[in-house]
């Protein structure tokens, strides 16, 4: 079967993630239990559990001419992500996000560093990456114009558009009624629905634990998650969207999609990064072979 072709237009950041027990107060200065760099940004995030679950990945995107910007792009290599949309910008540092992992939970601060220069002449100079795919898959940690550029692109093309509204920002209904299926989490999709028309038809809501919850028809369908014990769960979302994206771009009816990426998304939190557990479909399909016998 050929493999489906899914390019991601979104950020590379470096995730520099610190980990203890509680929040500090304000004024107040606490001992952390552990710090570790890890790759990460929305975009990258979601090229890995692409390119992990089988698909053939390209990636548009920006790093800057720092350090980090070397290590990320041996990763881009590493994960065999085609980094021919990837530009470096000697004058930019790459962009981070400071994790802090706390309380069974991630908050997250991120600084643009060169995603802010992904511009929409960036992505027009590789249309062709667009329109030579399969489906293209957007986050909103590039600017906005550059988002909305990609996705006139693509549905020129046909090119179906997959939009994780995330960081939450106010979207036009010229991008929204372009996109195929828009995937927010819980706190996304109440800023989505109150300000917007309607989007039942394609609007997919990602629940954490809970699964994942869209319109049909028939009502509302519930897919549910698969229980297991988190480590870290950042890129929890991403590697849904990821394995998501390379399901329905080969087909996979939407129910089965959503159940086989809420597996994917049940392992990627076992690891500490956001891609340490990013699985591959062989271990995604033992997973469920094993929760379900
Ligand atoms: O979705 C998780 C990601 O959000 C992290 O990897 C971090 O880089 C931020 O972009």
């Amino acid at each position: 079967m050929r493999r489906p072709k899914i390019t991601v237009v979104g950020s590379i950041n470096m995730d520099l993630t610190t980990t203890f027990d509680r929040m500090p107060q304000k004024g107040e200065t606490l001992h952390g239990t552990s710090f570790a760099t890890y790759p990460g940004g929305k975009g990258f995030n979601q090229a890995v559990a692409a390119a992990r679950f089988g698909a053939e990945v390209s990636m548009i995107g920006a790093v800057g001419g720092d350090g980090f910007a070397q290590s990320l792009s041996l990763i881009l290599a590493e994960e065999k992500i085609s980094a021919a949309g990837v530009c470096s910008i000697k004058d930019m540092s790459t962009g981070t996000a400071t994790i802090l992992l706390t309380e069974g939970d991630n908050r997250i601060i991120v600084v643009p560093g060169a995603n802010g220069r992904v511009t929409p002449e960036h992505i027009e100079e590789h249309r062709n990456l667009v329109i030579e795919s399969d489906m293209v898959l957007l986050q909103l940690e590039i600017p906005m114009e550059s988002v909305e550029k990609t996705s006139q692109i693509a549905y020129e093309a046909g090119v179906p558009i997959i939009l994780n509204p995330a960081p939450s920002k106010q979207l036009s209904s010229k991008l929204l009624e372009k996109v195929t299926y828009v995937i927010p989490n819980e706190a996304e999709a109440a800023d989505l629905i109150a300000g917007s028309t309607d989007l039942h038809d394609k609007l997919l809501i990602t629940k954490g634990k809970q699964g994942v919850m869209f319109y049909s028809k028939e009502g509302t369908v519930q897919i549910p998650g698969y229980p297991v014990n988190p480590v870290d769960t950042t890129g929890a979302g991403d590697t849904f969207c990821g394995i998501l994206s390379t399901c329905l771009a080969r087909g996979d009816n939407l129910e089965e999609a959503c159940k086989i990426a809420n597996a994917g998304s049940a392992l990627s939190v076992t690891k500490s990064g956001a891609q340490g557990g990013m699985p591959t479909e062989q271990a995604v399909l033992e997973f469920i072979r094993e929760k379900e016998s």
